[in-house]
């Protein structure tokens, strides 16, 4: 399985903030944005990953990660010369994905739950042509949305809804097979002009191809599209790593402990950020008790 990033996008929600830099380098809490989706592919046991950013961005992505090895990954980069939808991540990502089957996860997306991994490890090894998920919010009408029928079957996913037909909103987080490059080659643009994820998962639909996993309470998706959220989304970061001192989404540890980097590895990064907090938790993590 090839994972995808997207990290594209102008950010002018999120302005004056994102006016020169990309909203998936701004920090929630202690590490930038993108480190949370990162994560989460990486617990998906996900090597491979291509990330997608504008040509501004792409450079400073490949200046953080480089080729991925520090982190056990092998990661590379692709320019979104224009947000022509996010579908188009299957048409830019062709070459890499090849004959595999791909997760995409946008880059602004923050998953955290107990259940996460095991969600994961469970879809990636059922057969399934494509899943997708539900998460229950107050508000659903920024997203898609998941219509059911009365047996709770799902019969449409609608973008953006003015008014949105169930409370369950569909997160960032997509597996599909291989046919997805062909599909998103095929689908015609929105009223807004981008090829939409939400036909992707229409297509899927119509064809009695998708799976939608519904999240329940114990999972975080957090949104980071606005100033106060993530303003939230870093306190609750801090919250739980004070709280429980593990860490969230440090992405040292999770190579790690998925046997991606070894203990000289981590012992080497360690020792390089050890004047931080981040640097320390890393360095802990050596000591017997953690292993
Ligand atoms: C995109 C998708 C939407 C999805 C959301 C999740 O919207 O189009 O279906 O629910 O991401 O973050 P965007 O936030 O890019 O407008």
């Amino acid at each position: 399985m090839k994972g995808i990033i997207l990290a594209g996008g102008s950010g002018t929600r999120l302005y004056p903030m994102t006016q020169v830099v990309s909203k998936h380098l701004l920090p929630i809490y202690d590490k930038p944005l993108i480190y949370y989706p990162l994560s989460v592919l990486m617990l998906a046991g996900i090597q491979d990953i291509l990330i997608i950013s504008t040509p501004e961005d792409t450079p400073i992505y490949e200046k953080l990660f480089k080729n991925g090895c520090e982190l056990g990954l092998h990661i590379s980069y692709k320019v979104q010369e224009k947000p022509r939808g996010l579908a188009e991540a299957f048409i830019l990502g062709e070459d890499f994905i090849g004959d595999d089957r791909v997760c995409l996860i946008l880059g602004d997306n923050v998953f955290y739950g107990q259940d996460l991994t095991k969600i994961l490890r469970k879809v990636i090894s059922s057969d399934s042509s494509s899943v997708i998920f539900g998460y229950p919010v107050k508000d659903a009408s920024a997203f898609g949305v998941v219509e059911f029928d009365k047996n709770r079957n799902v019969i449409s996913i609608e973008e953006k809804p003015k008014e949105p037909k169930s409370n369950y909103a569909v997160p960032g987080l997509y597996f599909y097979d291989n046919s997805v490059v062909d599909i998103a080659k095929r689908i015609l643009p929105s009223e807004r002009g981008e090829i939409e994820i939400t036909s992707i998962n229409n297509y899927y639909l119509e064809h009695e191809q998708l799976k939608v996993e519904l999240l329940g309470r114990g999972m975080a998706w957090l949104d980071t599209g606005t100033p106060q959220g993530m303003l939230k989304a870093s306190e609750y970061v801090e919250a739980v790593q004070s709280r429980q001192g593990f860490y969230i989404a440090c992405l040292e540890e999770i190579a790690w402990r998925r046997g991606f980097i070894d203990d000289a590895q981590l012992r080497l990064i360690g020792d390089k950020l050890k004047m931080t907090d981040y640097g320390k938790y890393i360095l802990s993590l050596l000591d017997e008790e953690h292993k």
